[in-house]
């Protein structure tokens, strides 16, 4: 069992932002990247929608073996991680934005959060953030068009600068010092904020976290793979390929596959 792979799946090309940072922390693990690129993006669509789309996923890294499922996608963290873990019996990492560590370290007690409507109006959300209301002003935001423009391949391009621009001014102008990444997408975003918002404003996303979380549960759960062989990660969307291998760099392949 410990040599089975782990299982990631998202709404498209984003949860290899997760992976990147379980691959450094567990090098040795086999990983299954699947991208739901052609269903992308979640965000707006309804809890239901998710939940099958999340079922469908969880189904096909099941049937590949898989000993633990991340779910690499707030969105379908959100709205269907509760219900997966009710249904299927093996263990599940979910995303949640990392409000905690931006609010307790606000000094301006102004937080911005970028997440897909999906998220912001999901329930658990709506919890975190009120544990945290006396703490820090949470600023919201929908990044509406986000998603589709990185998974079209157009991650630089001045339509995304003007869109992060509509974004991003109103949470500077509102005295945030904190700016949560509150969807996989957009850690791969960094670079264009750096050069769009002010230098005293920190950005924060839950990359880190989640693979300290995914190594927690595997130990717990006697499934590390101990071998001192490194292990393998095989990508497959049924998107576009070369969108997502331009993410990864030269030496990962991305496969194609109907699912
Ligand atoms: C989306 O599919 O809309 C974005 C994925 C996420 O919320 O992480």
């Amino acid at each position: 069992m410990n040599k089975q792979p782990i299982g990631i799946f998202d709404s498209g090309v984003g949860g290899t932002s997760i992976w990147k940072e379980i691959q450094t922390l567990l090098p040795h693990e086999n990983m299954i990247y699947l991208a739901d690129s052609i269903n992308a993006p979640y965000g707006p669509k309804g809890k239901e929608a998710i939940i099958d789309l999340s079922i469908k996923n969880t189904e096909y890294l099941i049937h590949k073996g898989c000993k633990l499922i991340v779910v690499a996608c707030n969105t379908a963290t959100t709205n269907a991680i509760d219900y997966l873990r009710s249904q299927y019996d093996l263990p599940f990492i979910g995303i949640e934005p990392a409000i905690k560590p931006a609010a307790l370290q606000s000094q301006t007690h102004n937080i911005g959060i970028l997440a897909t409507k999906g998220t912001l109006s999901s329930e658990l959300f709506h919890k975190t953030s009120h544990l945290f209301a006396n703490t820090a002003n949470i600023l919201e935001q929908e990044g509406n068009g986000i998603v589709e423009l990185i998974e079209s391949g157009n991650l630089y391009s001045d339509e995304m600068k003007a869109l992060l621009k509509i974004y991003l001014n109103p949470m500077v102008e509102s005295g945030i010092d904190y700016l949560v990444l509150g969807c996989t997408h957009y850690p791969y975003l960094i670079p264009l904020l750096i050069e769009l918002l002010p230098k005293h404003i920190k950005i924060i996303d839950s990359g880190e976290a989640v693979a300290r979380h995914t190594k927690a549960v595997l130990e717990q759960n006697d499934l590390l793979n101990k071998t001192s062989i490194l292990g393998k990660t095989n990508f497959f969307t049924n998107g576009k390929p070369k969108v997502m291998a331009s993410l990864l760099g030269k030496t990962h392949t991305v496969s194609y596959l109907k699912f």
